[in-house]
């Protein structure tokens, strides 16, 4: 009786692991994790596969001008933050107003966020839309949601011109619909990522990810003769 008890718990230990077990890995899309290459600036890739170390913080977070944030979690990279400014004046002219709802997060803040959403919505879900703490480029500073998270602001004129126009500002929209099993996450119209203007061009016009766009980098510096 002592053994089968013994043989239960192990059981729930093993299986009941959000991060041990290679049969979760394989559903929830966190395998074979690498640590996220600091060095690439910008262009830092930041998904399930690419974690950042721990305690990551980027050195020269900014808050975001007043007038275009709504949020406490107001700081992106230098960069980033003008970008956005120029992106959100520039769209007040064409009468869209723009704002951030949330910036750059801690890993304990994404940790807080994720545990809430599991407990909401359940492990296999939360996995479709939120990240564990470490594999979110929220954490980067280069990322911010605009205006709303909730999905119907994909419907509205405000997702549409950041769709057709956040490139030239040198942002991505993230995770676009269609494009789920490469970015790992339901399509989110609001989350936007600085790329800078070369990369979010190319990455428009191609109508790829950034997991596309740095898969390409590689093949090509594969095939440069040195
Ligand atoms: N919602 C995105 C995936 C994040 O949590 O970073
Ligand atoms: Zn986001």
């Amino acid at each position: 009786m002592m053994k089968l008890f013994l043989l239960c718990l192990l059981y729930i230990q093993v299986f009941s692991s959000p991060r041990d077990t290679v049969a979760q890995q394989h559903t929830t899309g966190y395998v074979n994790i690498t640590e996220a290459d600091t060095s690439a600036g910008i262009l830092i890739l930041v998904n399930k596969g690419h974690k950042l170390p721990e305690g990551y913080r980027p050195g020269d977070l900014v808050p975001i001008e007043e007038a275009y944030n709504r949020a406490a979690m107001n700081l992106l990279r230098k960069e980033a933050a003008r970008a956005f400014a120029n992106m959100c004046s520039r769209a007040a002219k064409d009468s869209i107003t723009l704002w951030n709802r949330s910036a750059y997060r801690s890993d304990t803040v994404q940790q807080e966020l994720f545990e809430n959403a599991v407990r909401r919505s359940g492990l296999k879900n939360a996995e479709q839309f939120s990240a564990r703490p470490g594999h979110s480029e929220h954490q980067t500073g280069l990322t911010t949601d605009i205006n709303s998270v909730h999905y119907s602001f994909g419907n509205t004129p405000e997702a549409a011109w950041l769709k057709e126009h956040a490139h030239r500002f040198g942002y991505i929209e993230r995770y676009p619909p269609g494009k789920e099993k490469i970015t790992g996450y339901k399509y989110e119209p609001w989350h936007y990522r600085y790329v800078g203007k070369k990369a979010a061009t190319y990455i428009y016009q191609h109508k790829i990810t950034l997991e596309e766009y740095h898969e390409i980098i590689r093949n090509q510096t594969r095939k440069t003769p040195r």
